[in-house]
Parts: C-alpha cells; structure tokens; sequence
C-alpha cells in the first residue's frame, strides 16, 4: 500500500529551520493535495539542545546526534540548514551515500563542493534540491533551470546580498557614511558580527558562481568570480553618482559574448532608469537576459525565515513529486559546456572615475589626452574645487573601454604628476550597449 506520509529528517533549527516547520505544518495539507502524500519530520538536529525555541510543539523531536537522522532507514529526505561548510558537507554525503534526497539553503556548500554532491547523487539516484541558496525566497534557480531551459542566456545581473543592499540604500538615501550604516545594519541584525562576507563581497560571489553555473550550464568556479566588496565606497561616490544619473549596487555580473563568459561581483554603477536601481533595502533582484525573451527580472526577499523556507519547501514538493513519478536523480542536467573565461581585453564596461588632481591650466586636457590615447572616450564630466590646497576633483564617466584598457589608465594615473589621488573606479552597467 502506498505511504500517506514521506519522512524528513531536519539539519537546522535556526532561523531558516523553524521557518521550514512553520511552512509544513500550515500548508499541511495543500502540500498533500499538490503531492498525494504528507511530509512529517520526524527529527531535528541541533547543535544545544538546552536552547529554547519558538516552536515547542516539535520539542520531541530535536536530538544532538546526526546519526539518528543519518542513519534512520525510514527517512527519505534530508533539510540541510546548519550552514558552512563543516559538518553540512559530510552529512549531505552521507544521506545521499544511503540514498536520501536532500534540500539545502546552504550557499558557502554548494558554490565550493556543488559539483561533488551533485556527482555523489547522480551516482545514488537522488534529488538534491538547493533553491534557498540564492536570493533567499527568489525562485530563481527553478527559473534558470527549467523556465529559461529553451532560451540562452546571454546576461544574468543580481543585487543578491541585502545587507550591502541596505547599506548602499541608507547610504544614498540619507547621505550617511558607510561605517555608521554598517553599525546599524548590526544592531538590526541585518549584518552578522563579523560581516566580512557580506560587506566585502564573498556572499554575492558565492551566489553568483551558482547562478552563472546554471544559466550558461557551463562548471564556474568561486575563484572564477572576480570580486570588489563595497568597504571603500564613500557617500561622495554615491552622491556624484546620483548628480550623473546613477544608483550605486553592490551588482553581480555574469556575461557571455559568444561562448566567452565573465563573473563578477563589484560596486557598480546603475542607471536611476534601470529596474535594477530601484531595488531598495535588503530586497534582492535578478535581471536576466536571454537571447530569445530579451529582458526579464525578478525582485523578492533575499532572507528571512519564511521567505527563506518556502524555497525549500518548495523543493520538497519537487521531491516528492519526483518520487511519486519515479524519477528521483533523473531532473539533474550537469554543467555540459566547456568553461571559457574572458580575458580582461574581452571584459567591455563604461567605468566611473573620481580623481584628485591639481587645479591648473592644462590638467584636464593631460587627463583626456590619456584616456584617448587608449581609446577611451568620455561620456560625461564634472569638475568641482576638492580643497583650499589648489586642488580640484574631476568625476568621469567613460563609453565603453576594456578592462585591460581601464586598468592600464590607472597605472598610468597614478603616476602622472598632476593627479594626487585616483579615488575610486567602478564600473558602470545597465545602460545601452
Ligand atoms: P542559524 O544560525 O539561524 O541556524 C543554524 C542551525 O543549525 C541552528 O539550529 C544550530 O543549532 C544548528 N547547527 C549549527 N551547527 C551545527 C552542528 N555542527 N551540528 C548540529 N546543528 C548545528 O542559520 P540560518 O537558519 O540563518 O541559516 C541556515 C542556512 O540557510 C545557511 O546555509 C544560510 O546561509 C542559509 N540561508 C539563510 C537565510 C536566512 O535568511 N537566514 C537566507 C538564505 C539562505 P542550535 O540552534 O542548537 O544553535
Ligand atoms: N547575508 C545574506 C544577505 C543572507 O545579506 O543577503 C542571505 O543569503
């Protein structure tokens, strides 16, 4: 006789966790409509079992050892939502080695070690489903994989990390400095304690590498992803930008020109009249460019514990779903296209350009004279008194130049007599090309 219930075992009960048995325990009942079968947890793994939780209705169930999940025959399906990548990794290898179907949220894991779980399961014929992982409530992988699956992909751009998103949004709109927005961003608990990750970038990366992987089904990397975090972006940045019709976004670029692909993650530019740069707060977006349907994009909560757990209670639903048709492990299309990356010749922005320089007859001309001499032309100007010392700021904005071509500007800048500071380069995207 068939099961009424499929059992899961549940890694986590965090934020994400309580969110995840919250959403069960609700839409009960929808789920088994959409299914034909229940989903029961019948054990939750955390780290102190002294804690207390919000939801005491589950008391029963929370254990200390992973192995009365791991090792408990009668659950088919594994929630992983410890995070990190240690003991995540070898439970999630472990539960697919004994043929368990896994759901995770879990980004550091599945950016660094994607492939090899993704290998360990088509060997054991399960499903591992990781939708939570970027743009939290987002269902933007399901997208990529199945809604786009006609199309190619030519651009994905993504406001994927809220906390620099609040920062950069607070920033611009109330002109406030980056370390007093960051202290608030903590005492909101938007930031971790240690907000490395985010502030400077690792976050997005990580998330980047997996949406570039599953959009132009090609095996990225993390260290294929260039990475600029937004520590040193000043309200002067943001308010320049503004004055030439911009937004700053901590943007997450991932582009293919014919099969050439390039990832980044930096402070970016964007036009005030691109969808991208009304993305406010801890909100996150993903435009998506395919070659066939032009221009779409998706906007949502990145985090949170219900928007965060419908993802992954969606993904269970495909599981279950997938077991009740018998094609467990068999939805999996791996990475099939040989990676090619650009190099930085091929890499073509606009770029912003803020610099210190001398103020005296000639000194924009010499500036100029150095932008074309690698063919670099201007776009717009602003040149505004930087101090009493007889220096000026001149606030540039390019057509579109190569990277090698910006970087080697740079150098060049940096020594010319005239030119005290480069204060910063970013560059600049979503306009026309
Ligand atoms: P939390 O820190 O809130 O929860 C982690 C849970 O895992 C806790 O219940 C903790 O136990 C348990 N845990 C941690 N280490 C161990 C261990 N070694 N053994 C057993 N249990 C352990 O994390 P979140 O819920 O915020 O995040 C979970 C995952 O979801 C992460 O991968 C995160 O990146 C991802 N994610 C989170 C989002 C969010 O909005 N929070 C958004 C998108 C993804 P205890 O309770 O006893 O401390
Ligand atoms: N720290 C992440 C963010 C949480 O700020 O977006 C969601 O992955």
């Amino acid at each position: 006789m068939e099961k009424q219930n499929i059992k899961l075992g549940l890694l986590g009960f965090g934020t994400v966790g309580t969110g995840v048995v919250r959403i069960i325990s609700a839409h009960q009942e929808d789920l088994q409509k959409q299914t034909g079968l229940g989903i029961e947890i019948t054990k939750i793994l955390v780290q102190n079992a002294e804690k207390s939780r919000h939801i005491s209705s589950v008391d029963s169930l929370v254990t200390t050892d992973a192995n009365e999940i791991l090792q408990d025959p009668e659950i088919e399906v594994i929630v992983e939502v410890i995070g990190g990548i240690h003991p995540a990794k070898e439970y999630i290898l472990e539960a697919l080695e004994r043929g368990k179907h896994v759901v995770t949220a879990n980004k550091d894991l599945m950016a660094l070690h994607g492939a090899e779980i993704l290998n360990k399961a088509q060997e054991k014929g399960c499903d591992v489903f990781y939708e939570a992982s970027v743009a939290g409530g987002i269902p933007i992988l399901r997208a990529l994989v199945e809604g786009f699956s006609s199309d190619r992909i030519t651009k994905m751009m993504g406001i994927v990390n809220g906390t620099t998103n609040y920062i950069l949004t607070k920033m611009s709109q109330e002109g406030a400095e980056y370390a007093d927005v960051l202290k608030e961003a903590q005492a909101l608990g938007y930031a971790e304690a240690n907000p490395t990750s985010d502030v400077e970038g690792f976050d997005a990366a990580r998330k980047m590498a997996i949406l570039a992987t599953l959009g132009f089904r090609v095996p990225m990397k993390l260290e294929d992803v260039d990475v600029k975090g937004i520590s040193e972006v000043s309200k002067e940045d943001i308010a320049y930008g503004k004055q030439l019709g911009y937004e700053v976004k901590l943007l997450g670029l991932a582009r293919r020109d014919e099969e050439a692909i390039e990832v980044s993650v930096q402070p970016t530019l964007v036009p005030k009249s691109h969808p991208l740069a009304s993305v406010n707060g801890v909100f996150n977006a993903v435009y998506v460019h395919g070659e066939a349907v032009g221009e779409t994009m998706f906007y949502g909560p990145g985090a949170g514990e219900l928007p965060t757990a419908t993802a992954v209670v969606s993904d269970l639903v495909t599981v279950v779903k997938n077991r009740k048709l018998g094609v467990n492990g068999r939805g999996m299309v791996a990475p099939y296209k040989e990676k090619v990356l650009k190099d930085n010749s091929q890499k073509l922005s606009k770029y912003f350009l803020r610099i210190v320089v001398a103020d005296k007859r000639g000194v924009l001309a010499q500036i100029t004279q150095l932008l074309a001499d690698k063919n670099i032309s201007l776009e717009q100007v602003i040149q505004q008194p930087y101090n009493n010392e007889g220096e000026a700021e001149i606030i540039m904005v390019t057509h579109i130049s190569s990277k090698s071509d910006m970087d080697s500007v740079l150098v060049f800048m940096e020594q010319m007599d005239i030119v005290s500071k480069v204060k910063s380069c970013y560059r600049v995207e979503g306009g026309d090309k």
